[in-house]
């Protein structure tokens, strides 16, 4: 009988300090996420070096309790999978050195993983990939579809030209004067609102390609004249037309690229996942096409340390390793063929 492959992953690029471990790639059998979101909100955004000093205290507290939770110990692990980007590279080094450490001591190879291929992944927790497939992957710095033709095949067939959607979401959230970060609360808003107020739609015609800086100006534009003429604009329409032009361009060019590209799957990945109105959108316009739309549950859209296992198991499956030089790479491509 096989024995069942254990990966601890381990997640810091950003704002949450997460570890994991998954039994062979699918099942998670620990998830421990310590988010600094309440540290980072009174300064509207993530400030890099308080982001790598609660890493730094969090780490060590961190992976004991994701041991603690699978009942296993390190000696039972066989590999450690670790964001190595993109991200804040001062976040990135805490994981990657704690990663390295414990490959150290006990012996262990150490998979580096894209911290957007463990977004991806992280449908690989919810169902069996079926390839070929594409990813929208949405989050708070890259709004991307990618292609995979198998396991570890990545292909950029699209991308953001300026703002990712998330960050769109965070910028027009602080307009607004809601709270970091903005995206949870744009949605909970734009439900209680209509899209009545024009807005445009970045199309960019014959590409797959994403730009919402413009749409984040034209909210941003409609707001301060609203205030110039001293007229009241309701923030709740305001948030549900804003939605409206993100969502609908998200779609579009997922059913176009869907119908071009002849896949099997279209898997969801990354915070703006958690959209309330990209996801009805998406079941709606995929409901009577012949392709499986995966979206991943709330918890597995945002940063967490299960898709590092998640992605990080097929790595290891597929010879990737790291030595002890590894390095954090804030600019990492996602570009690779495995
Ligand atoms: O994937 P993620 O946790 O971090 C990155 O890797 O960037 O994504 C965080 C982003 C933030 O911009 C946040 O505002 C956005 O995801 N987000 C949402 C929602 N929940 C989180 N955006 C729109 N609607 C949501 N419900
Ligand atoms: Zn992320």
């Amino acid at each position: 009988m096989k024995k069942d492959l254990l990966i601890l992953g381990i997640e810091t690029s950003c704002d949450e300090t997460a570890a994991a471990i998954t039994k062979n790639g699918r099942e998670i059998i620990a998830n421990v996420v310590a988010s600094q979101i309440e540290s980072h909100k009174r300064f509207g955004g993530v400030v890099p070096e308080i982001a790598s000093r609660h890493h730094v205290e969090q780490i060590t507290i961190v992976i004991e309790a994701a041991l603690k939770q699978a009942n296993v110990t390190m000696s039972e692990i066989d590999a450690i999978a670790v964001t190595e980007g993109p991200g804040l590279v001062g976040a990135l080094l805490i994981g990657v050195n704690a990663a390295k450490a414990l490959a150290f001591a006990h012996q262990k190879p150490l998979v580096p993983v894209h911290h957007i291929a463990g977004h991806i992944y992280a449908n690989r927790l919810v169902t069996e990939l079926q390839f070929p497939l594409l990813a929208l992957v949405v989050s708070g710095g890259h709004t991307e579809l990618v292609y995979m033709k198998e396991h570890g095949h990545f292909e950029v067939i699209g991308e953001t030209r300026d703002d990712a959607a998330g960050e769109a979401y965070d910028k027009v959230a602080r307009v607004l004067n809601m709270p970091y970060p903005g995206g949870p609360h744009i949605d909970r808003l734009a439900h209680e609102g209509s899209p009545v107020i024009d807005l445009p739609r970045p199309w960019l015609e014959g590409s797959y390609d994403f730009s919402f800086s413009g749409l984040k100006s034209a909210v941003i534009n409609t707001v301060h004249n609203a205030e110039q003429r001293g007229e009241a604009i309701a923030p709740e329409d305001l948030a549900a037309s804003f939605q409206a032009s993100v969502v609908d361009v998200l779609v579009k060019k997922t059913v176009d690229a869907v119908a071009e590209y002849g896949v099997k799957q279209v898997l969801v990945a990354g915070g703006v996942a958690a959209n309330k109105g990209l996801r009805s959108a998406l079941e709606e316009a995929f409901s009577g096409l012949d392709v499986e739309l995966v979206i991943p549950p709330l918890s597995f859209c945002t940063d967490n340390a299960a898709m590092i296992a998640a992605a990080g198991s097929v790595m290891f499956e597929k010879g990737v390793r790291a030595d002890l030089s590894l390095n954090a790479i804030p600019g990492l491509e996602i570009e690779i063929f495995n």
